[in-house]
C-alpha cells in the first residue's frame, strides 16, 4: 500500500507576522532541540508508517503514554497492518482494547481500517484523514504531520495549555474559538522548521512533561524566556480551571452467577452507546434510598433479571469512574442460581475469552467474607 510521504515532501514555509497579544518571539528552535535531546522513547517513535502512527494517536486520545505502550505493542503484534485489522472480527479488536476505555475509538478504527483497505491507500492529507470515522482534527493533524510533513498544528489539551501559558490567555481553552485561535497562531511556527511532525510532538511532549497542569517545571523549560504566564509568576493560573461539576452516581446491583463448570453468566451490551459490545455481569438499577444495597432489594433486582438463587452473598462494592458519571456496583454472588427467563444477549462464558468491561473485571476479583451468606426465605 502506498504511503503518502513516499510521494511528497513539503518545503518549509516562512513564519507569519505576529499579532497583538502574542508573546515575544518564541524560541521554537530551542523547543525542537530540547525535544530531540529529551524525547521519551515510545514504540511508535521513529516510524512514519501511517498505520502504526494512526493506531498510536488513536490510543493516545484521552489516555496516557505509559498506559498506551503495552496496548500498542499487543495490537500491532496481532494486527500488523491495515489489511489485518480490516479482516478482523469486531470482538477480537475489542478484546485487545479491553481496559483502555472509550471503546468507540476501537470500533471507529476498525470501520476506518476497512475503508482504507478497500481504497487501497491511506489518506494523503489531514483533511482526508479527518474524513475517516473517529478521526478528529487532532488525530488528523498528528498523523499527517508525522507521516507526511503536513504543517498542520495539533491542538490537544497539552498543546492548549502550553499555548495559553505562553500567551497568558484568559479562558479555560475548551471552546472551539480558542482552539482555532491557537491553531492559527501555531500554524506558521509548525511550517517554519521543516519538521512539522517533530514540532507538533515537541509541543505535546512539553505539555505532558514540564508544562504539566500542576507544578510545572518552568526552570527546565526551553520556552521560559518568552512565557507570559511565567513572567507573571503564577503559570498554574492558565488555563483557568472550571469549577468541578458534581458527577452523578448511578447505583446498580451486579450479580455473579456461575454454572457447574465455573463459567460466569455475562450479558453483552448493545453495539452502540456506552461500552458498546462489551460483556458485563447481569445488572439492574438499585433503588435510591436507605436500603438500596441490602439483601431484599438485591433479591428483587435478581428476579427482575429473570434469575433465581438458593442464596445470595455480598461481595462488596465497586466504584468506577466514567467521563460523565460514577458507577457504584453492589456486587452479589448468586449461589445455585438458575435462569428463570433466559435472555438473548446473555451466556455463560469464560471472561478471558470475551471483551469484558473493566468494572466487571473488578467485580469478579472481589472475594466474599465467610459470614455473609443470606439464604433465600
Ligand atoms: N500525545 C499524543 N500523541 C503524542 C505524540 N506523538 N508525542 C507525544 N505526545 C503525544
Amino acid at each position: 500500500m502506498q504511503t503518502p510521504h513516499e510521494s511528497r515532501r513539503r518545503a518549509p514555509a516562512r513564519a507569519a507576522r505576529r499579532s497583538p497579544g502574542d508573546p515575544p518571539a518564541v524560541p521554537w528552535k530551542k523547543l525542537l532541540a530540547w525535544y530531540r535531546a529529551n524525547r521519551r522513547e515510545m514504540p511508535w517513535r521513529g516510524s512514519r508508517d501511517p498505520y502504526a502512527i494512526w493506531v498510536s494517536e488513536t490510543m493516545l486520545q484521552q489516555t496516557r503514554v505509559e498506559t498506551v505502550r503495552g496496548y500498542f505493542a499487543r495490537f500491532l503484534a496481532r494486527f500488523p497492518d491495515v489489511r489485518a485489522l480490516a479482516a478482523a472480527e469486531t470482538d477480537d479488536v475489542l478484546k485487545l482494547w479491553e481496559g483502555l476505555g472509550y471503546y468507540r475509538r476501537a470500533r471507529n478504527l476498525h470501520a476506518a481500517a476497512r475503508l482504507v483497505a478497500e481504497r487501497g491507500r491511506f489518506p494523503g492529507t489531514a483533511a482526508e484523514w479527518a474524513a475517516l470515522p473517529g478521526v478528529g482534527p487532532y488525530t488528523a493533524a498528528a498523523v499527517a504531520s508525522i507521516c507526511d510533513d503536513e504543517p498542520e498544528p495539533v491542538v490537544d489539551g497539552n498543546v492548549t495549555r502550553v499555548a495559553m501559558r505562553l500567551r497568558a490567555a484568559p479562558g479555560d481553552g475548551r471552546d472551539a474559538r480558542e482552539k482555532a485561535r491557537i491553531a492559527a497562531w501555531l500554524r506558521p511556527a509548525v511550517a517554519a522548521f521543516g519538521a512539522p511532525g517533530d514540532f507538533n510532538q515537541a509541543v505535546m511532549e512539553l505539555g505532558e512533561t514540564l508544562c504539566a497542569p500542576q507544578a510545572p517545571q518552568c526552570l527546565l523549560c526551553p520556552l521560559r524566556a518568552a512565557c507570559r504566564a511565567f513572567a507573571e509568576g503564577d503559570p498554574e493560573r492558565y488555563p483557568e480551571r472550571r469549577p468541578a461539576k458534581e458527577t452523578p452516581v448511578r447505583r446498580l446491583f451486579a450479580f455473579v452467577v456461575r454454572d457447574a463448570a465455573g463459567r460466569v453468566l455475562l450479558a453483552q451490551r448493545p453495539e452502540t452507546g456506552l461500552l458498546g459490545g462489551l460483556w458485563e455481569l447481569p445488572m439492574a438499577p438499585a433503588d435510591p434510598g436507605k436500603n438500596r444495597g441490602g439483601a431484599s432489594a438485591a433479591r428483587r433486582a435478581l428476579a427482575s433479571l429473570g434469575l433465581r438463587a438458593r442464596a445470595l452473598r455480598s461481595l462488596g462494592d465497586v466504584l468506577h469512574a466514567f467521563s460523565h458519571f460514577r458507577q457504584e456496583l453492589h456486587v452479589w454472588e448468586a449461589l445455585d442460581a438458575e435462569e428463570t427467563e433466559p435472555r438473548e444477549n446473555r451466556a455463560f462464558a469464560n471472561p478471558s475469552d470475551l471483551a469484558v468491561a473493566t468494572a466487571t473485571t473488578r467485580a469478579l476479583a472481589l472475594r466474599p467474607a465467610p459470614e455473609t451468606v443470606v439464604p433465600e426465605t
